[in-house]
């Protein structure tokens, strides 16, 4: 089989395509051919050594992904071949076929296809646990996004949304806030010629949001921070804009807010029946069109650089997918 994989840390241009023997399932494993696997800004990050997870080498890109169970390995009952299935594997995913712990398997209901199953894990099971589980945002509350076009900021537009929130998108271009806006943004900022600050106090009437979701950091943290609402919560998601922020403390006191922390990849370790639970439900909501699942583009395995390059230019809407 075909595999995609990282032999040394480098860029998108050091992957390489090799032929590998196809993998076996193991007790408690299925086999699953893969159709679709997504990509997420934090593999621009693990090929480079520069992300807290560190994968063993040689390892495949991409930690979600849906496919066809092949086989399945002594003493598995919940899947079996032929069954359409999604999983978040961590790492690994960028290949023809891989044997995954059959628990971690979530099956894909009718009328949802592989391509949009295979991003809804990781974007959306982040924005799930971070407005429900950290958040606990309540209807009527003002939720403002930044980097609101990207994976996970279109995925808080969308259950923002859903969880009866007033949605305020944010991001660098007019282009990004028309899309965030067609997948249910109520106002929009433009944080490239705005002064983000003043504009999320203007759009909110001088209240400021309740919640605010930052998986960009940078430049942006503080000034939304500055914005917030009197007992507001500042969800940390992540860092895109590469530099992790120092925030004066002094502004947590002032605004009487919570600055919380929101660490996926440890919640579902923590709690693996809740993610499957959160996965199943937002897995139904994109069957039933109440989630877009938006796909940016689809890429063949051998083009797996020019996708990254895209990530990390700042370049992609929703999520981009390799087919292997
Ligand atoms: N905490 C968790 O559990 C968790 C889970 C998943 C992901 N994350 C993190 O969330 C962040 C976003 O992930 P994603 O997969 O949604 O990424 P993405 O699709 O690439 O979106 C990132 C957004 O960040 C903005 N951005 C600002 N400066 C950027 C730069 N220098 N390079 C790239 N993007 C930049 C872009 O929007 P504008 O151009 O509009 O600014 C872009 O749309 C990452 O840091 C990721 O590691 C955290």
């Amino acid at each position: 089989m075909k595999a995609l994989l990282c032999t040394r840390y480098g860029g998108p241009d050091d992957l390489e395509i090799q032929n590998l023997p196809d993998p076996r399932p193991g007790p408690g494993e299925a086999l699953v051919r893969v159709k679709a696997a997504a990509l997420n800004f934090f593999d621009t990050l693990i090929i480079a050594g520069k992300y807290q997870y560190k994968p063993q080498m040689p390892f495949s890109p991409s930690a979600e992904l849906a496919g066809v169970v092949e086989a399945v390995g002594d003493g598995v009952t919940g899947v079996r071949p032929g069954d359409r299935v999604a999983a978040y594997v961590g790492s690994g995913a960028a290949r023809d076929m891989i044997a995954v712990d059959s628990g971690r398997l979530v099956k894909i209901p009718d009328g949802l296809d592989f391509d949009r199953a295979a991003g809804v894990c990781v974007t959306y099971g982040t924005t799930l646990h971070a407005l429900k589980d950290r958040a606990s945002i309540k209807p009527g509350e003002i939720l403002a996004v930044l980097g609101a076009s990207g994976g996970v900021g279109i995925a808080a537009v969308e259950l923002g949304k859903i969880m009866g929130a007033r949605v305020i998108a944010c991001a660098s271009s007019d282009d990004k806030l028309a899309f965030a806006r067609k997948h249910g943004a109520d106002e929009t900022i433009n944080y490239a010629t705005d002064d983000l600050k003043e504009a999320l106090r203007r759009v909110t009437g001088g209240k400021g949001a309740d919640v605010i979701y930052d998986p960009v950091g940078g430049p942006y943290a503080e000034p939304a921070l500055r914005s917030i609402a009197w007992k507001g919560r500042f969800l940390v998601v992540g860092f895109a804009a590469g530099e992790i922020p120092k925030i004066p403390l002094n502004l947590a006191l002032l605004k009487g807010c919570d600055i919380v922390g929101v660490f996926w990849g440890s919640f579902i370790e923590r709690d693996p029946a809740g993610h499957r639970a959160n996965t199943e439900q937002l897995l139904e909501w994109c069957a039933q069109g109440k989630l877009s699942a938006h796909v940016h583009a689809v890429y063949p395995l051998a083009e797996a650089a020019a996708a990254l390059k895209a990530i990390a230019a700042r370049q992609v809407m929703g999520k981009v997918i390799l087919h292997p």
